[in-house]
């Protein structure tokens, strides 16, 4: 789904991000630019980083389907 649509930005590619070793909601913004220009779409990305990084937090404690 687009989250940012000035930038083209979906939320595969906010995740994206984190797997890819961004550990907060500025560096993400580093990365892939999302709210760089109206800004309309900072509050639904940053719910959705920080949804990503607790499931990782998550996964970290548990076996994540690591059997
Ligand atoms: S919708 Fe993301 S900057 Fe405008």
């Amino acid at each position: 789904m687009y989250v940012c649509l000035c930038k083209d930005i979906t939320d595969h590619q906010l995740r994206e991000s984190i797997r890819e070793g961004a550990g907060d909601f500025s560096q993400v913004r580093r990365r892939c630019k999302v709210g760089a220009k109206c800004g309309k779409c900072m509050q639904e990305a940053k719910l959705i980083v920080q949804n990503e990084l607790m499931a990782q937090t998550e996964c970290v404690g548990a076996t994540c389907g690591t059997s």
